[in-house]
């Protein structure tokens, strides 16, 4: 019996992409060694690689980086049972499904509004992953937009975010937003890259000046290596709501 696999994306591009890399470099080195030079055999190594590496996307290279970020980025945030989580552009529920299947019981809640070009996800695919990763239990899913989040203050333990947020067209009020819904002492923890295409997004001393005002403490910025769909660095923001509305009057100047 063939194991169901929950889709936290598809590898499909990144396959295609290195294989096409591995036929040119293929080509170029027999072109080359029978018509330029003997020297351009090297090039069978590169190529060798690359089909090599097209194997390891086919044979579930995406699924097991992004299973190890989420490991990480879980071991980091941390989950404690009973909680209120609230995964933020949830997508294929990448991280909602992940924080579940580390609590017995428990809110885990999932919102997004499913757009056409966000990474091919829906609202059927994060209910499939959700019964095969065996949590449907303990997580639901609710299309609803980031800068107008339909939970009340100070409601969740914890408010995550995985590569969303850098690309919200007005991401200060989503985050706003996402700071409203936490509880006093509660954790934020996003996991985004350093800048972002809408609206000026950028991991800086003025996005820890914005988040601290908005009442959060200890804002740290955590670089981490992801390797999809290239090797690159990203940052998890973390902080914690401040308890009262004196410390979020006057936030600490942390770090
Ligand atoms: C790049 S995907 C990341 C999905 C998931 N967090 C992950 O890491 O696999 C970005 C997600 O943000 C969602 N999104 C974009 N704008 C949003 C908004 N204003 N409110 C809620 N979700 C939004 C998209 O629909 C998409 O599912």
């Amino acid at each position: 019996m063939v194991e169901e696999r929950p889709n936290y994306g598809s590898p499909t591009a990144h396959i295609a992409a290195n294989f096409m890399v591995g036929i040119l470099l293929l080509t170029l080195a027999l072109v080359g060694y029978f018509l330029l030079s003997p020297l351009l055999v090297l090039l069978l190594l590169p190529s060798v690689y690359f089909f090599w590496s097209a194997r390891g996307w086919a044979r579930g290279g995406l699924l097991r980086d992004k299973l190890r970020i989420r490991d990480d980025f879980i071991s980091v945030v941390g989950v404690e049972d009973g909680e209120r989580i609230l995964d933020v552009g949830t997508g294929s529920g990448f991280l909602a499904i992940g924080f579940a299947k580390r609590m017995t019981y428990g809110e885990v809640v999932g919102i997004d509004v499913w757009i056409p070009l966000g990474g091919g996800t829906s609202m059927r695919n994060v209910l499939r992953n959700a019964e095969v990763e065996g949590v449907s239990d303990r997580v639901s899913f609710k299309r609803a937009d980031a800068r107008d989040i339909p939970y009340p203050d100070d409601y969740f333990d914890r408010v995550v975010a995985s590569f969303t947020i850098h690309i919200i067209r007005g991401w200060e009020k989503a985050v706003e937003e996402m700071v409203r819904v936490l509880k006093p002492g509660g954790v934020f923890a996003v996991l985004e890259p350093g800048r972002g295409w809408a609206g000026g997004w950028k991991v800086d001393q003025d996005l820890r000046r914005k988040l601290e005002g908005l009442g959060l403490r200890n804002v740290t910025f955590k670089p981490f290596t992801v390797y999809y769909p290239k090797k690159r660095d990203v940052y998890l923001i973390m902080g914690v709501k401040g308890e009262s509305q004196a410390d979020r009057l006057s936030p600490s100047l942390s770090l």
